[in-house]
């Protein structure tokens, strides 16, 4: 399959963002901490979503999924067993967070390898020193993860060396079943981790957070189920409001929280681009006046996101002057610029910190980008999108572009995304999904 773009146009209209699949997938975990029926509300109708639903299914988790309204009920006391199979079709970043409730439950584990982006090494180590810091074994084979475990996890302290998301999730998971008290230092606070730390006390967890990114935790003996609703995916949302300031469109976006779209308001008022909040979930993005560049870092919550920085750079193509985007988070984010340059983005890729000096610091990888505008991007037969968060990317510099680009690969959108051109429909974007 493949999305054949026109662009040259200003993109306007509606749309409304999916439930973010950042945490919806972490819910789905979440749920078999109990054996008591948890349901989902908002959840998007995306392949990675799929993945993980399968990943449950294959361990015997009943799941009774209502696509029309969004929502899954997860049964997790039909669970038979904690060695969730290889995959048949790709896999996410999902099954390491499976070992914690599973190792609660059985005491053992097994789970395959992860999958997800190619944005730099993507380690796993803070999540397996956490959860031997619990109590717990676990060993890498070429096919994945064993943990097992010979008696109760119980609680720690534990320091991350980085607030990374996934590994607060890990301990958060291993720590509200432990035995004892836990605290979890230099924590990841994101949005999605405060949704599932809301979830995990609907599901009565003892969690409590503190100034300073600590989050103490004490451990139950039991969880039960809960209802849960999944709140609006905040990297699509900038997504929509960088399409309609590139395109110079106007584009009204419905299902997303405007304070998780935190910094990326403030940059996008700073280079030109306009907003307007039109209820508790809608937002309107527009141009305000002709774009200006930037210097922007990616960084960890409340900094801006990781997940900002491609629909952000590919609307820099369009502001008059040189803009500096200096990456922290991931050390193989910028694969994307280089591959539109035939689209006419000018873009340089440098080793260096262009910003605060990071961890990737002097270990010749690709942190720093320097675009300059502005450019006329003009249309190409055929570009090959790479990554997920690169998709909309794409999407967007081909809405800019003159003429029409057909965007292969685009499953890597919709694992993320799902059918854009069928959700664009809302939209003046001429986009169509063709075999
Ligand atoms: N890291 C380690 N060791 C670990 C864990 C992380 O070195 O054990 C490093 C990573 O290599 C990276 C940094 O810490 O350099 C941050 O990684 P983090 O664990 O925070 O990322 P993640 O949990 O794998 C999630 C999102 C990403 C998002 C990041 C940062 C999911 C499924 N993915 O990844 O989203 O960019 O947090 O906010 O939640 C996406 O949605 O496409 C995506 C990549």
């Amino acid at each position: 399959m493949k999305y054949k773009v026109t662009g040259g146009h200003p993109v306007s209209g509606r749309i409304r963002c999916n439930g973010t699949k950042n945490f919806a997938n972490k819910a789905m975990v979440a749920a078999l901490l109990s054996d008591q029926p948890t349901t989902l509300h908002n959840v998007p109708d995306i392949g990675d979503f799929d993945i993980t639903k399968d990943m449950l299914k294959s361990i015997g988790t009943e799941i009774e999924y209502d696509k029309a309204n969004r929502s899954v009920r997860i049964i997790p006391s039909s669970i038979k067993t904690s060695n969730v199979p290889m995959p048949h079709s790709g896999s996410n970043r999902i099954p390491i967070l499976l070992i914690s409730p599973l190792l609660h439950r059985f005491g053992e584990a097994t789970v395959p390898l992860m999958g997800g982006c190619k944005i730099g090494a993507r380690k796993v180590d803070f999540h397996i020193n956490a959860i031997k810091a619990f109590g717990g074994n676990i060993e890498e084979t070429e096919e994945g993860f064993v943990a097992t475990k010979t008696s109760d996890l119980k609680g720690t302290h534990f320091e991350l060396p980085f607030p990374s998301v996934g590994a607060t999730e890990t301990c958060l998971f291993l720590s509200v079943l432990a035995k004892g008290t836990s605290v979890i230092n230099n924590a990841a606070i994101e949005p999605e981790i405060f949704e599932l730390i809301t979830m995990l006390r609907s599901m009565g967890a003892n969690i409590f957070a503190y100034p300073g990114r600590k989050i103490r935790i004490e451990g139950v003996d039991k969880l039960r189920g809960t209802n849960m609703h999944i709140l609006g995916d905040r990297i699509e949302g900038a997504s929509w409001a960088c399409l309609a300031c590139a395109t110079d469109g106007e584009i009204v976006v419905d299902g997303i929280r405007p304070d998780t779209l935190g910094n990326f308001l403030s940059h996008y008022q700073q280079i030109g681009g306009g907003y307007e909040l039109l209820g508790q979930d809608s937002i309107r993005f527009y141009r305000n006046e002709p774009l200006k560049p930037t210097m922007i870092e990616t960084d960890v919550y409340p900094g801006f996101s990781t997940d900002w920085q491609q629909p952000f750079a590919i609307t820099l193509t369009q502001a008059e002057g040189v803009s500096i985007i200096h990456e922290t988070v991931f050390e193989k984010r910028f694969g994307y610029l280089k591959t539109l340059k035939p689209l006419g983005v000018s873009a340089q890729i440098t080793s260096y910190c262009l910003g605060t000096p990071s961890r990737f610091q002097n270990k010749n990888l690709e942190i720093s980008a320097i675009i300059t505008g502005k450019s006329e991007l003009k249309a190409v037969d055929e570009i090959e999108v790479p990554d997920l968060r690169a998709g909309l990317a794409y999407v967007i510099a081909a809405a800019i572009a003159d003429g029409t680009t057909m965007l292969t690969g685009i499953h890597n959108i919709e694992r993320g995304y799902g059918n854009i051109a069928e959700r664009c429909k809302g939209l003046s974007l001429d986009i169509e999904r063709i075999a």
